[in-house]
């Protein structure tokens, strides 16, 4: 029962200043310049979310929710100090899993206060089946997606034979404990169920290659929120149906767009990589001859031309190359040299990350464009300077079939006249393949550090 000082009208109103400041923290978010407000506005809703609930006089004592703050505190502010921009794909993922087993110990909990005591309401035995098993879901394969990004498996697709078949059985038998745990309120069956779901999790994240990881961490977003959502029901929580619901559906809206981008299918992604094959990559290419030369040939070459695009990827990440990347973009314009960026929209390891370390390096907005605005400009450029980009320049995923990344739309470099890399050696980029620009005959390796590289390309760019 709400309290009568503080009514639920209260609540209600709170919750649903929350909910709107949630939203306007997500509209926010569509644009590298609104972003840093939308953050502002959710963090306030969610002080607002935090601070109405611990006043809900369902709240009998603090101590546990005092003593879960301070621990999650301290986790919480140690890891967001501590961790690289690099390595916030595999830091969302682990929260993710966080969220998925909250889900699952709020089912538990919730059953054995209501249903194992006898009460035997179908809607709260259909919620709690719900949240657990979207829950044990989310959480399985957010630990095989943070394995995946950090390395501590191989970012290969792991696939056998009868994959599909075998998920869609355990699939079908998780739905039938679920059924049969709402009907009777077994425990056994509770427990199957949510047991399969588990094992679920790990089968339909396992196949997806590192190529499509980028679709898999937004779809796990959101089964999270809809993990929350169901969590929500369980709690008879109004916020965290809707903010569940927010991210549930923004999550499934970023999945969808990233399928888009990659040419990739929603329903196979979603299935568990269903159609992915054990594909034979590119090799690597001994025999294959490749060119090489110094910053200060590049400098010379980039002074000389007219029209440039600078594509930065995950390499400029790693080596925080953003701020001398600037250096040489504004003496190319100051030199009238007419100079772009272009971003592939799964550059970097998480969606927007080129955009945000231009942004805050100051490159104007202007001069930066998304891959479908600029693909067509390649074949009238000069020079393209590839920094710490590789998968996303592959043209393997044009023309090679048997390539992991075939079907996913690069950037056109390739077209132009003279392409330039910098990259620290052979070792190939995050989906594990070799990549043909590297031996076309328009294309020069330059080797070194992307930050190191930059600062020679401005510093003989300066003295010519
Ligand atoms: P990658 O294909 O991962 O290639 C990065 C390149 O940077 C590597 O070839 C590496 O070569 C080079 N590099 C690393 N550190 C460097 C440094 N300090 N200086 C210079 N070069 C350095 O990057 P990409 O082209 O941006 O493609 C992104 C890949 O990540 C795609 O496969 C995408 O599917 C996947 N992915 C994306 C996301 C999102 S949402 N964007 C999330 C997860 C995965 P060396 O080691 O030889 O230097």
């Amino acid at each position: 029962m709400q309290n009568t000082l503080l009514g639920s009208n209260f609540f209600a109103a709170m919750y649903l200043v929350a909910t709107v400041l949630f939203i306007f923290g997500l509209k926010g978010l569509s644009s590298p310049k609104t972003a840093l407000r939308g953050n502002a506005f959710s963090m306030m809703g969610m002080a607002i979310a935090v601070g109405v609930t611990l006043l809900n006089p369902e709240v009998r004592t603090y101590t546990w929710i005092v003593a879960g703050l301070a621990a999650g505190a301290v986790v919480g502010i140690t890891v967001a100090l501590k961790i690289q921009m690099t390595a916030m794909p595999q830091l969302v993922a682990a929260l993710h899993s966080f969220v998925g087993l909250s889900a699952v110990l709020v089912a538990a909990g919730t059953y054995y206060t209501h249903g194992a005591a006898g009460e035997s309401d179908p809607v709260l035995m259909t919620e709690i089946a719900a949240g657990s098993f979207i829950g044990a879901i989310t959480f399985t394969g957010s630990l095989i997606a943070f394995a995946k990004l950090q390395e501590i498996m191989g970012s290969a697709p792991l696939v056998f034979r009868g994959q599909h078949w075998l998920n869609l059985a355990l699939g079908v038998a998780m739905l039938a404990f679920g059924g049969h745990f709402i009907a009777s309120h077994s425990m056994v069956s509770f427990w199957i169920m949510t047991g399969i779901a588990f094992l679920l999790g790990f089968l339909l994240v396992l196949p997806i290659g590192g190529a499509d990881m980028p679709v898999v961490v937004s779809m796990l977003n959101s089964y999270s929120g809809w993990a929350a959502a169901a969590t929500g029901f369980t709690l008879s929580n109004n916020l965290l149906i809707t903010t569940g619901a927010l991210v549930g559906s923004s999550g499934a809206i970023l999945s969808y767009i990233m399928c888009k981008a990659m040419n990739r299918s929603f329903i196979s992604v979603i299935l568990g990589g269903f159609g992915a094959e054990a594909s034979a990559a590119t090799q690597a290419g001994p025999g294959k001859a490749i060119k090489s030369a110094s910053p200060e040939d590049v400098a010379f070459m980039l002074g000389n031309s007219s029209k440039v695009i600078i594509v930065p990827g995950y390499g400029m990440a790693v080596a925080q190359a953003q701020h001398a990347i600037k250096e040489v973009f504004e003496i190319l314009h100051e030199k009238g040299v007419e100079c772009k960026f272009a971003i592939h929209p799964v550059a970097g390891r998480m969606p927007g990350h080129m955009n945000v370390l231009l942004a805050e390096s100051d490159i104007p907005y202007d001069v930066v464009f998304e891959m479908e605005e600029i693909n067509g400009e390649f074949s009238s450029t000069d020079v393209v300077l590839v920094i710490g980009a590789n998968d996303v320049v592959n043209p393997d995923a044009k023309t090679n079939k048997s390539s992991p990344l075939y079907g996913m739309p690069i950037l056109d470099c390739y077209k132009s006249k003279q392409i330039f890399v910098s990259k620290r050696s052979m070792k190939p980029g995050y989906a594990g393949v070799d990549n043909a620009l590297f031996y076309y005959d328009n294309c020069t390796l330059v080797f070194g550090d992307a930050k190191a590289t930059c600062e020679k390309l401005a510093n003989a760019l300066r003295e010519e």
